[in-house]
């Protein structure tokens, strides 16, 4: 063989019987070979083999099937982003003509989604509220309601949907329940009958804040029914990325219980401060949601937010003296992150619909990282002092 050819060619590594590294390698390769045409038709093959990356590889595999099991659920479709994950769950479930019943209290781009977007394609939305259990009953009672897509608890203002009873609501009139699980986290809600769990990965799964990722969990039947979309729409995960998420998951639990308590600690210092007047996180045992959570989940996670009486000029100057907190929109990551929730998550809102979500001038989202908790408060105090000063 000419060395061009072999440059080509390269010889391969074969691992000898029993001697397994104790990571599983990166997949990089775009394309997998059968010996034969026929080879790659078998029931086996189709099943467990692969072909080209963007149908599957080992590594985002091997991701699918953590995420899977740590929510109790058979199968799960990893694709580049949340938001691929939030469209890849709605989108096989809808036609033109239906109905998406959605929640006050979300994500901002899922707002955007709904009421912009899938409006295109004449599929319409209700949007009613967590806490209101008789607009959810005849929301999902509507004759063209198909799917409802709720956080647990939600972003930005940590309320906590009663989980049981929007799943029995649901399946009562026979609608697709669909969880975004972000905030709660892999290890939380797989007891429920939710249809569909999804997950950003770039959260606390990976931990880090340097990928991106996001997940469709479920069992065999519909994951299946959603495989031949998400290959077709090319929202794959690449096995980087995967690699990375894999690696981030091996401290997930060290970690979220971490940011857990971190979040607590500040939660309770911030309740007890004079310039703030109120703290919206469900693990402090006054929160109208802690009942719930309690019940619901373990852990309460590491992001919350709180209302200062004051001017949004005040809230940006609070926000803007902090040294340790970047001002970011993301959640999750080790170091700690602040943002304005008026100007990042509202801005869609009507005056009235942000009072609704007791979203203020004044309203801040943390997300507590891994630091130790006295800095973190140290950095609140001062940047207290020199917005009020
Ligand atoms: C609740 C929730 N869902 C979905 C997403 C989207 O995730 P990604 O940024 O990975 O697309 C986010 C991102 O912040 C989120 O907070």
């Amino acid at each position: 063989m000419k060395k061009e050819t072999r440059a080509i060619h390269q010889p391969s590594v074969d691992l000898p019987e029993g001697n397994e590294p104790l990571v599983s390698p990166i997949y990089r390769s775009v394309k997998y070979s059968f010996p034969r045409i026929a080879d790659a038709l078998t029931i086996e093959a189709r099943r467990d083999g692969f072909d080209y990356a963007r149908d599957a590889s080992p590594t985002t595999r091997q991701l699918e099937r953590l995420c899977a099991e740590l929510q109790g659920r058979d199968d799960a479709i990893a694709v580049s982003t949340g938001m691929a994950a939030v469209w890849l769950a709605l989108l096989p479930n809808l036609s033109a003509g239906d109905r998406v019943v959605f929640f006050l209290e979300c994500y901002r781009p899922i707002r955007t989604m709904l009421r912009e977007r899938l409006e295109q394609f004449d599929i319409r939305h209700s949007m009613v509220s967590v806490h209101d259990p008789d607009a959810i009953r005849e929301a999902f009672a509507l004759e063209d309601t198909k799917l409802a897509i709720f956080e647990a608890p939600t972003n930005p203002m940590l309320q906590v949907p009663d989980i049981q009873k929007i799943v029995d609501l649901a399946k009562a009139s026979d609608v697709v329940t669909v969880l975004d699980n972000t905030f709660g986290g892999l290890h939380n809600h797989g007891a429920y009958d939710i249809d569909l769990i999804l997950h950003s990965l770039t959260k606390y799964a990976s931990g880090h804040g340097d990928v991106m990722g996001g997940v469709v969990i479920g069992d065999r039947k519909r994951i299946g029914s959603l495989k031949p979309w998400a290959i077709n729409m090319g929202a794959t995960l690449d096995g980087d990325a995967a690699f990375m998420i894999l690696r981030g998951l091996r401290t997930y639990f060290l970690r979220y219980r971490q940011h857990c308590a971190s979040a607590h600690t500040i939660a309770e210092y911030l309740r007890g401060h004079s310039r703030v007047s109120r703290v919206f996180y469900p693990g402090l045992s006054d929160d109208p949601g802690f009942a719930l959570a309690s019940s619901q989940m373990d852990g309460c996670g590491g992001v919350l937010s709180f209302q200062m009486d004051c001017t949004q000029e005040i809230c940006w100057k609070f926000i803007d003296a902090l040294q340790l907190f970047a001002t970011v929109s993301s959640v999750g990551s080790t170091e700690s992150l602040v943002a304005p929730v008026k100007l990042y998550f509202a801005r869609d809102l009507s005056e009235q619909e942000a009072e609704r979500a007791g979203i203020t001038d004044g309203t801040v989202r943390l997300s507590v990282g891994l630091e130790h908790p006295d800095d973190l408060i140290a950095d609140l105090e001062q940047a207290f002092a020199c917005a009020f000063e």
